[in-house]
C-alpha cells in the first residue's frame, strides 16, 4: 500500500517532539570551564537551554576557541575598545538580540553590568560566584574566606541586579576548609562544586520559571 505524505504526517505522534530549548548566551572572561559544564550539560535531549552563544569581553580567553570548538558562535566584544561602559554595554546588548537570545549567564565574566543593562535582561541573568553570598562580594574570595579563619566555603548562583554579586540567592553548594589549604586549593574544590552546581541550576531556573 502507498501513502501520500499527508497520511504519514497524520501518522507522526505530536508527544515525541523533542521539548523547545531556551536560547541562552553564557558571558565570560577566561578560562570558560563553567561555560564547558553548561555546554556539557546542554547536550541532553530534555536539557532545557540550547547554548547559541559565548561572549567574552577580552580577546584572548581561552573559553572562546573552546567554545568554537564545539561548534558554538563565539563572539569578542572587548570592552577596551569602548569610551564608556554604556557604549561596551549597548553592542553587547546588540549582539546577544542579534542572536534572538532569551537568556544570559555570566560564568567568569569579568564585568560589572550597570543598571540599565540588568533592567532590559531582568529575570534572565544569572551569575555564579565563588563565596557563599552574602559573605565576600567581589574579588579574591578564597583568600578572604581563609584568612577570616572560616571553616567552609563554596559558592552561589544568583540573579543578577544592579549590585556587584548582590542579587537574589537561587542555589548554593558548600565545601569545607582544611587546615594548610592554599587559596588554590580552595578554588580548585570549589570550582568543583561550581562546575556541578550551574548546570544544575540553570536547568531548574528555565523549567521552573523560563521568563521570570
Ligand atoms: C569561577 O570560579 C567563577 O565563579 C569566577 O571565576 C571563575 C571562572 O572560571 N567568577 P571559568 O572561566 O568558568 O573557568
Amino acid at each position: 500500500m502507498r501513502m501520500s505524505s499527508d497520511s504519514l504526517n497524520a501518522l507522526r505522534p505530536v508527544s515525541n517532539s523533542a521539548p523547545r530549548k531556551t536560547r541562552t548566551a553564557v558571558l565570560i572572561s577566561g578560562r570558560g570551564s563553567n561555560m564547558l559544564a553548561i555546554v556539557e550539560a546542554a547536550k541532553a535531549e530534555d536539557y532545557p537551554a540550547d547554548i547559541c552563544l559565548v561572549v567574552s569581553n577580552k580577546e584572548t580567553a581561552a573559553g572562546l576557541d573552546a567554545a568554537e570548538a564545539q561548534g558554538i558562535t563565539a563572539v569578542c566584544v572587548d570592552h577596551t575598545a569602548f569610551e564608556s561602559r554604556t557604549e561596551f554595554e549597548d553592542v553587547l546588548d546588540a549582539v546577544l538580540r542579534e542572536h534572538n537570545i532569551e537568556f544570559v549567564v555570566c560564568a567568569g565574566f569579568m564585568r560589572v553590568l550597570s543598571a540599565s543593562f540588568v533592567k532590559g535582561w531582568a529575570g534572565r541573568l544569572i551569575n555564579i560566584h565563588p563565596s557563599l553570598l552574602p559573605k565576600y562580594k567581589g574579588l579574591h574570595t578564597h583568600k578572604r574566606a581563609l584568612k577570616a579563619g572560616d571553616t567552609q566555603h563554596g559558592c552561589t548562583v544568583h540573579w543578577v541586579n544592579e549590585g556587584v554579586d548582590d542579587g537574589e540567592i537561587i542555589a548554593q553548594a558548600i565545601v569545607p576548609i582544611h587546615t594548610g589549604d592554599t587559596p588554590d586549593d580552595l578554588a580548585t574544590r570549589v570550582l568543583e562544586q561550581e562546575l556541578g552546581l550551574y548546570p544544575k541550576t540553570l536547568a531548574q531556573v528555565l523549567n521552573e520559571k523560563p521568563t521570570k
